[in-house]
C-alpha cells in the first residue's frame, strides 16, 4: 500500500483565506491587529523563524512590533518588554520566542504574559480554557493538526486516536482538544508515552495515530495496523537536517499519511496569525 498524501499547505491557505476578510473589516473599523514578537539571543534558527513569521504579518496586513533582546539580557530584561507588550493598544498577540537563553526562565516569562495576548495558547490560563471548552487562543500544533484532519476529510469524531507523547505544546493540548465535543473533534483518545513501554500495541489499535514525541524514526510500520492514518508532529533537527518521528516507511503500511516536509508546520503557523486575528476581535469587541 502505498499512503495518500495529507500536506499542510492547502490548509493553511484555507485558513489565511478565511482571515483575510477578517483582518480587512478590523481594519476599516480602524482596529489593525498587531503581532508583537520577542527574540532573546543570536540563535540563527529562531532568529529566522522571527523574520518569517514578520514577513508573514505584514503579508497579511498586520502589524509587526519585534523586540530583538541581545544574548546576555536578564529575565528582568526579557519581563519589562512582555510588560510593554501587555500594555500596548496596538498590540494584540504576543510571541515569545523560544528557546531562550539558559539565563532566561520561558515558564515565568509566559506567566507574565496577558493570556489574552499569548498567541501560542500556551499559558496555563488557556491550557485551563482549553480543559474547559472555553473560548481562547488554542496551542498551535494541536489546533492545525485538528484542522488538517478536518480539511482532508479523515473523520475522528467516533474513532480512535492514539497520541504518542503527552508534552505541553502537542500531546497534551492536542488530547484535549480532539476530545472536545465538536463534530470535527469527538475522538476517543488514548496517549502513551515512557510510562507506557508497550505503547505500539496501543498504537496498532488506532485508527489515527498522532507521533508527538521528537525521537527521529519512533513510528515504524510494525507499530500501525494497515490503512491508519499517520500524523507526524514531533521533529528533530540536527543542524539544519529535520528529522521527523514517523520513519518513511510508515506510507508502506498507512492509508493517509502527512508528507516528511509541508505536513504539519504549514497548520501551526496558520494557526498562530488566527490566533493574533482573533485576539484582535477579541479587544476590538
Ligand atoms: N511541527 C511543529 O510545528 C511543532 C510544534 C511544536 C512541537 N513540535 C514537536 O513536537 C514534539 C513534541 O513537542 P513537545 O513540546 O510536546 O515535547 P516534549 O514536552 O519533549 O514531549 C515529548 C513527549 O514524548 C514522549 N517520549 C519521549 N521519548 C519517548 C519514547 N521513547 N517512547 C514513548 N514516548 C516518548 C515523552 O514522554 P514522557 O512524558 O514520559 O517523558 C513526552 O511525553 C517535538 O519534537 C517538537 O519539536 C512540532
Amino acid at each position: 500500500m502505498t499512503a495518500r498524501l495529507l500536506p499542510g499547505g492547502p490548509v493553511a491557505e484555507a485558513v489565511l483565506a478565511d482571515l483575510g476578510p477578517r483582518i480587512e473589516a478590523l481594519v476599516a473599523a480602524g482596529h489593525r491587529p498587531g503581532l508583537g514578537t520577542i527574540l532573546v539571543g543570536d540563535d540563527s534558527a529562531s532568529a529566522g523563524y522571527i523574520r518569517m513569521k514578520m514577513e508573514k504579518a505584514t503579508a497579511l496586513g498586520l502589524t509587526s512590533p519585534h523586540v530583538h533582546l541581545p544574548q546576555d539580557a536578564t529575565q528582568a530584561d526579557l519581563l519589562a518588554v512582555v510588560r510593554e507588550f501587555n500594555a500596548a493598544g496596538d498590540v494584540d498577540a504576543v510571541l515569545i520566542q523560544h528557546p531562550t537563553p539558559p539565563q532566561i526562565d520561558f515558564d515565568a516569562a509566559l506567566l507574565e504574559l496577558d493570556p489574552d495576548k499569548d498567541v501560542d495558547g500556551l499559558h496555563p490560563v488557556n491550557m485551563g480554557r482549553l480543559a474547559l471548552g472555553m473560548p481562547g487562543p488554542v496551542p498551535c500544533t494541536p489546533a492545525g493538526i485538528e484542522a488538517l484532519l478536518a480539511h482532508h476529510e479523515i473523520p475522528v469524531s467516533g474513532r480512535h486516536v492514539v497520541i504518542l507523547g503527552r508534552g505541553t505544546t502537542l500531546g497534551r493540548p492536542l488530547a484535549l482538544l480532539l476530545s472536545q465535543k465538536r463534530p470535527t473533534a469527538n475522538a476517543a483518545v488514548t496517549v502513551v508515552h515512557t510510562g507506557v513501554p508497550d505503547w505500539p500495541e496501543y498504537t496498532r489499535r488506532a485508527d489515527v495515530v498522532i507521533a508527538a514525541v521528537g525521537v527521529p524514526g519512533i513510528l515504524r510500520p510494525e507499530h500501525l495496523t494497515p490503512g491508519v492514518t499517520v500524523v507526524g508532529g514531533g521533529v528533530r533537527y540536527e543542524g539544519k537536517r529535520l528529522l521527523p518521528d514517523v520513519d518513511e516507511s510508515c506510507a508502506e503500511v498507512a492509508g493517509a499519511v502527512t508528507p516528511r516536509l509541508g505536513g504539519v508546520g504549514p497548520t501551526t503557523i496558520a494557526m498562530l496569525f488566527r490566533n493574533a486575528v482573533e485576539a484582535a476581535e477579541r479587544r476590538a469587541a
